[in-house]
């Protein structure tokens, strides 16, 4: 796989985890500390106990989010609209996944699964193989966390420590994973870090992975006007001033705004699979979630699309 964003780019000093992997549990741990959310990930908040999140800290701390809501109230929105982004993908993607094994699929792929806990929190029928991919030091601080608090999967297990860009369907195989059967496939969180010809070149190792009747989840990459960029770099470069977080990185400068980038239902419907896509802010509508996004109300790219798959 070609042209990843470079391994210091992603990765926190101190611990040796991927930022972004950290910023998303940051926000499904905030999602479980509201009054009613809609998601329950028990084990976000441990496992980003450690993490410099910079801004996202907002998130996790009331009146830090009083002042940056007081200091600049679109930033404030923003970091709100993406706490409810996330747990608007995490209860999709949940639901996907409850509905593939439901429908006797045993064996589930989560593609970059970062600090995903849903091989901890979900119900999985007996005989469920999940198998997560991820750089080592990411599935080994997760493995190392939870188990230090007792935590273990509920469901068998096998982590597949593997960069992306190198032979990781070899080392899907070497942990079990077999063909043959039906798969549910799970990226989420992940093209948006990818340019046009990785994405088109991982869609493609899934579908050659895939039998018949394997359904395939895939959160499209959003893509933020390079006004807005530019803008909420500098609010959160701003905001961490004044509240004196260190922000580690910038998201924004991590995401490949590529314009060659595949429409992935498209991609998918010609190669092999019957997708569909539900756009995210009409989901965040439909639950009464949609605040408008702050700065970023008027740039409908920003807003993914959940996509399903089922292999023909
Ligand atoms: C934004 S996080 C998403 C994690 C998880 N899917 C979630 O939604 O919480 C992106 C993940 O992609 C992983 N990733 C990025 N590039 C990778 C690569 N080349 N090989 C393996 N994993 C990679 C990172 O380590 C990180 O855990």
């Amino acid at each position: 796989m070609s042209r990843l964003r470079t391994d210091a780019d992603l990765r926190d000093g101190k611990t040796g985890f991927d930022m972004t992997a950290a910023m998303a549990a940051a926000a499904r741990a905030s999602e479980t500390g509201q009054p009613d959310p809609l998601i329950r990930d028990p084990y976000a908040r441990l496992l980003i106990a450690d993490a410099g999140i910079g801004i996202w800290k907002a998130l996790l701390d009331d009146s830090l989010f009083a002042k940056l809501k007081s200091a600049d109230p679109g930033t404030a929105a923003y970091l709100d609209c993406l706490r409810s982004y996330q747990a608007v993908r995490t209860q999709f993607f949940d639901e996907y996944i409850t509905d593939a094994v439901t429908r006797n699929i045993r064996q589930v792929v989560i593609v970059a699964s970062g600090l995903d806990s849903r091989a901890y929190r979900l119900d999985w029928p007996a005989g469920t193989t999940v198998y997560e991919i991820d750089r080592p030091e990411v599935l080994d601080y997760k493995f190392k966390i939870l188990a230090s608090q007792g935590v273990a999967p509920a469901v068998d297990l096998r982590e597949v420590s593997v960069d992306l860009r190198h032979d990781w369907p070899a080392a899907l195989w070497g942990a079990g994973f077999n063909p043959l059967l039906p798969t549910a496939w799970l990226v989420e969180g992940l093209l948006v870090f990818l340019p046009a010809d990785a994405q088109d070149r991982l869609l493609g190792q899934i579908g050659e992975l895939s039998a018949v009747g394997s359904r395939l989840a895939v959160e499209t990459a959003a893509s933020y006007a390079k006004g807005s960029r530019e803008e909420m770099r500098q609010r959160f470069r701003d905001i961490a001033a004044e509240l004196g977080l260190v922000q580690p990185t910038h998201l924004q400068d991590l995401m490949y705004n590529d314009p060659d980038r595949a429409v992935v239902t498209d991609w998918l419907n010609t190669h092999g699979w019957h997708a569909t896509a539900r756009n995210s802010g009409d989901e965040l509508r439909r639950l009464h979630r949609w605040n408008g996004g702050g700065p970023i109300a008027e740039d409908k790219d920003a807003f993914a699309d959940f996509v399903t798959a089922e292999r023909r």
